[in-house]
Order: structure tokens, then C-alpha cells, then sequence
């Protein structure tokens, strides 16, 4: 099976408050965006595209290197993993869409992802569950409610798809919807998406803390 990686690294990391993009911050010594392609590969992808910040194709192209093809991203994520959709060829069985901000995702959940698929799933997600108590709360914030936890599952990526599938979710979708995730988009197509266990270790660096964690794990 031919599994072609998207890794969607053109935010620019507001919340992270650096200087640079997310992706071009370093881990350990190396760009986020270069983990999420290494593992991206070593789970299982042959060939991967990153949708970049147009205005910072150089900086990515630096450090990337050249078995990596780079495309602009967009103003959303559901624009930047269009962009990369749209640079993948008919030979591609699979897509394995990453978001850069997950660094040290294991190779062994994009290889449940694409055993999956294998198995036939045309849609995949790597899950956790939730292990806080989750309430509703009402516009004074007061407590309303309690969440039954039971079924709730905290998404992550690589989210692992049918190349053609996924094609026809995203030109399915009306101009200016956005989805935070991929999942999202093909369900709104109509089509099942199933799971496989996640990894706490794919958590997303979304915040300064997040990233003194992930240094940790890397020592570790
Ligand atoms: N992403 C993207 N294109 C965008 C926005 C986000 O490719 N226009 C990517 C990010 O690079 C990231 C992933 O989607 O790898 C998840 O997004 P998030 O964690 O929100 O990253 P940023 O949007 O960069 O961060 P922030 O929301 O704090 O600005
Ligand atoms: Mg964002």
C-alpha cells in the first residue's frame, strides 16, 4: 500500500509566542516540523508533502531537505491540508495527514493508523480517553453539568485516510467551512471513521509548557 504524509505545518503559532513558526521552532536541537516528518516516514510513508507559510518556503526548504516536497499552505489548517492534497499523485493509496506540532509522535501509531487502512477503514484516528472530569458550564460560568466520560476521546494525528476519499471530502466541502480536524471533514461526507489507540507521547505543543515537556521527553 502506497502511504503518501501530509504534514500541515504552516500556523504560526501565536499561542507559542515565538519569533519564528511553530514548525521551525527547535526540539532538541531540531525543527518540530522535521520530527513530525521523520516519523511520519518511519511509521510507514513513502513520500511526504509540508504545507509551509508561504512567506517562509526558504526557512523549510533549509532544513527539510530534498526528498521532501513543500507546498504554501493557507490561512487555515483546512486550507493548508487542501494545498497538500492537491500536490499528491493517483499513485497514493493512503494519506496520513500530521499536524507539525506533534514532534514526537511514535512510528508505532502511524503504523496502526496504516494497518487500518490496510484493513480496509478508509478513515482512522489515533484516540486517548479523557481522564479529567469534564463539565458544561453556563455564560456566568456556574456548573451545569457533568460530561459522562465514558465516551469522549481526545483526537490526535496522524489521522490516516483513503487517498480518493479524502480527495472527495475536501472538493465536498462548502467554500468557508473549516474543520479542526481531518476526521471532521470526511464525516461530513458521510463516511465512518473508525480508531486505534494514540500515544500520550503525540501530545500537540500548543503552549510554552508543552514544549518544556516534550524537551523532557526527549531526555528521557
Ligand atoms: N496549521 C496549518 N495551516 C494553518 C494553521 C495551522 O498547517 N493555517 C497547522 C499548524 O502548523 C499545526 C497544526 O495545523 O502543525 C495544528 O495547529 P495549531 O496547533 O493551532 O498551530 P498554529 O495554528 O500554528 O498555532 P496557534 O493556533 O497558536 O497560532
Ligand atoms: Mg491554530
Amino acid at each position: 500500500m502506497h502511504a503518501v504524509g501530509i504534514v500541515a505545518a504552516a500556523g504560526s503559532g501565536l499561542r507559542l509566542g515565538a519569533d519564528i513558526p511553530k514548525a521551525l521552532v527547535p526540539l532538541a536541537g531540531r525543527p518540530l516540523v522535521c520530527w513530525a516528518v521523520d516519523t511520519l516516514r518511519a511509521g510507514g510513508a513513502a513520500e511526504v508533502v509540508v504545507a509551509v507559510p508561504a512567506a517562509e518556503r526558504a526557512a523549510f526548504a533549509a532544513v527539510l531537505g530534498p526528498d521532501v516536497r513543500i507546498v504554501d499552505g493557507g490561512d487555515t489548517r483546512t486550507a493548508s491540508v487542501r494545498a497538500g492534497l492537491a500536490a499528491i499523485g493517483q499513485d497514493a493509496d493512503v494519506v496520513l495527514v500530521h499536524d507539525a506540532a506533534r514532534p514526537l509522535t511514535p512510528p508505532a501509531v502511524v503504523a496502526r493508523v496504516l494497518a487500518a487502512l490496510v484493513d480496509g477503514a478508509q478513515g482512522v484516528v489515533p484516540v486517548l480517553p479523557v481522564a479529567d472530569t469534564v463539565v458544561l458550564v453556563d455564560d456566568d460560568d456556574v456548573v451545569t453539568g457533568t460530561v459522562p466520560r465514558a465516551p469522549l476521546r481526545r483526537v490526535q494525528t496522524p489521522q490516516g485516510f483513503d487517498r480518493a476519499t479524502l480527495v472527495a471530502a475536501y472538493a465536498a466541502l462548502e467554500d468557508g467551512v473549516e474543520h479542526t480536524d481531518d476526521a471532521a471533514v470526511v464525516r461530513a461526507a458521510g463516511v465512518p471513521v473508525t480508531t486505534v489507540a494514540g500515544d500520550e507521547r503525540a501530545a500537540k505543543v500548543t503552549v510554552a509548557h508543552d514544549l518544556e515537556i516534550a524537551e523532557l521527553q526527549v531526555r528521557a
